[in-house]
């Protein structure tokens, strides 16, 4: 055996205990005549000490360990002089009688703390050492406490684990595929999933009415904070239900979530959120409802005054940004600038300050009466002291850049507090989303989403304005400002699965080659069905209170899509590219 107890489990009733623990020197450091060691596996740490009087070898081999070095270590539990609160075993620490050395280490790269001093691609590289790391270790122990509670939970009710192919044909989630080549079939290659939507409606066609999958999904398409080229979707479908049946159902799961692995009570039921008052409101599609600041439409309050920009835009509309009417000169210039920034693409800002004496200053003072703008302000929510800032331009385009501008002003302000949760269900997903630049409508959600039934005479109609206010009964649950999930309830018929690729543009011959074999399916009984996927990494990050989903992955891709610890992705030899039928005559760059 080559432990008797774990590095985070001794306490002050072990006093007199003779024990062996086993780990990885954290630290070791000499004081008078005795040595310290901090010893560290995932468990924890515990302190050791080689007395002055130890046997001699004892105490030459304390002197020899380093950082990371891999030991085994017998002694007696006793008590600590100084002790450490901090620590779970603070109030012991093991005096030494033996000590085995199970394997050396080279100094490693960065600390292995609880803070490291090594970088962000350093740390990367040598990943299986930045896993050492307790903050890592945390992470990865939530994600696997959720694992356990989903499939706890979605087993309860009747749902099999039931595994699909990675190596399929391109799926439609709208980023690219990444694709492999096959050897067998010259010239021809498979695409990894985006997710595996086709495969669990055709297990409902099946008769599996109730199938989740926590499972790999692959997506080409640019890196952020929360996105990753290969991710992991808690992936749900169900037979025989609607809307609402999933969206309590999956409520369900969040809540047992919650409260099974952090001890919170999210709200019973709960809140819903149209689409059109999540974009009107607060200019997402995923709003943060941690805080209030919603956008008002002020268009008929300003327009028709003479100011020439306002009375040019579609749309007029603002923020009050509680507390703020101070900001100064260069503040307000500052964020001028920040909302031009081509992230945000806003063509100026407009302020107005509600002083603390009820009275308004603005930039606009010369266009508009103080009770003109009076107005304004209390259209915006806004109180005496408020800052109220506001932006036109296109509907749809000026509420997403406001939408933008209230997060920045909610970081500002302190309100996104990653310790609050708070969760709803956004609903009533328009079903198509006009594109000005490819003159073509694409699927909002997927194209496998069905219209709702009171709306399909529009989406059998020729009308672009028809087809654009088609809803579909579409749902994402959103937590903090970011979309944890989505799904839908499906098309289910051949004939109206064709009439959605005919909306999209896409040609009979090409939604058969592409989708044959779903339209088939569907003409063997299949039953109504719907269902939702959630992104698992990003549900572990929000979880942890982070927006990184990085350090809830083991081993994950850096920016570049790149993975630096195995180098990869990496050129292949000229055997590997003539056996799989490749030609390559592009020579990359050396780094
Ligand atoms: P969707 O494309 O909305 O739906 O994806 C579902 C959820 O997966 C997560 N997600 C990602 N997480 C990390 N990195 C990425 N690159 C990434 N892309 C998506 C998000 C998202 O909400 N088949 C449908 C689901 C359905 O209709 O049942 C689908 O994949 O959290």
């Amino acid at each position: 055996m080559y432990r008797t107890h774990t590095c985070g489990e001794l306490r002050l009733a072990d006093q007199g205990k003779t024990v062996t623990l086993a780990g990885w020197v954290q630290k070791s450091r000499k004081l008078g005549g005795m040595t310290f060691i901090d010893l560290r596996d995932r468990y924890g740490l515990t302190q050791l000490v080689v007395e002055a009087d130890a046997a001699p070898e004892l105490v030459e081999t304390a002197a020899s360990l380093g950082r990371e070095f891999v030991i085994q270590a017998t002694g007696e539990v006793i008590e600590r002089q100084s002790k450490n609160p901090k620590m779970p075993t603070g109030e012991i620490e093991i005096r030494l009688s033996a000590i085995r050395i199970l394997n050396k280490s080279v100094t490693p790269p960065f600390t292995i703390e609880e803070n490291s001093d090594g970088g962000e691609d350093l740390r990367a590289k040598y990943r299986y050492l930045d896993l050492r790391r307790p903050p890592l270790q945390r992470a990865l122990a939530l994600r696997h406490r959720l694992a356990q509670e989903i499939r706890t939970y979605l087993d309860a009710q009747g749902f099999m684990e039931i595994e699909t192919p990675y190596l399929i044909k391109s799926t439609p989630e709208g980023a690219r595929d990444f694709v492999v080549p096959s050897r067998m079939n010259p010239g021809t290659f498979y695409a990894l999933p985006q997710s595996p939507q086709t495969f669990k409606q055709l297990l409902m066609v099946a008769g599996y009415d109730r199938y989740f999958q926590i499972v790999r999904c692959f997506r080409d398409e640019d890196l952020r904070a929360d996105r990753q080229p290969e991710f992991t979707q808690i992936d749900c479908e169900m037979s025989f239900v609607e809307q609402e049946d999933v969206l309590n159902t999956f409520e369900g799961m969040m809540r047992q979530m919650f409260r099974n692995a952090l001890g919170v009570e999210i709200p019973d039921p709960l809140p819903r959120m149209s689409w059109y008052d999540a974009m009107d409101s607060y200019g997402s599609d995923k709003p943060d409802i941690r805080f209030g600041m919603k956008i008002h439409e002020v268009s008929d309050l300003v327009k028709g005054c003479g100011f020439s920009v306002f009375d040019g835009a579609e749309y007029i509309g603002g923020i009050a940004v509680s507390g703020c009417a101070e900001y100064t000169r260069k503040q307000l210039d500052e964020l001028t600038e920040w909302v031009k920034r081509p992230q945000v693409g806003a063509k100026g800002l407009v302020y107005i300050k509600c002083n603390p004496d009820g009275t308004v200053k603005s930039s606009i003072d010369k266009f508009y009466t103080p009770e003109q703008l009076q107005k304004v302000a209390g259209a915006c929510g806004a109180l005496a002291g408020d800052l109220v800032l506001i932006l036109c331009g296109p509907r749809r385009k000026t509420q997403t850049q406001l939408g933008v501008l209230r997060i920045e002003m909610g970081n500002r302000l302190g309100l996104r507090d990653p310790k609050v949760f708070a969760p709803l269900w956004i609903v009533d997903f328009p079903l198509l989303e006009w594109s000005e630049e490819d003159q073509r409508f694409y699927a909002m959600h997927h194209p496998f989403t069905a219209p709702k039934p009171e709306h399909e005479q529009w989406f059998y109609s020729d009308r672009k304005e028809d087809l654009e206010r088609v809803c579909a009964n579409a749902y994402d649950f959103v937590l903090n400002g970011t979309e944890l999930g989505g799904g839908s309830i499906r098309i289910h018929e051949a004939a109206m699965q064709e009439r959605m690729f005919e909306v999209l543009g896409i040609s009979k011959e090409d939604a058969e080659y592409k989708f044959g074999f779903i339209i088939n399916a569907f003409k063997f009984g299949a039953p109504p069905h719907g269902g939702l996927a959630f992104g698992f990494d990003r549900v572990c990050a929000l979880f942890g209170g982070q927006e990184t989903i990085r350090d809830y992955i083991a081993f994950p891709k850096n920016n570049q899509g790149r993975d630096v610890m195995i180098d990869s992705p990496s050129r292949i030899d000229d055997a590997q590219m003539e056996e799989l039928f490749l030609s390559s005559t592009y020579v990359a760059p050396q780094p």
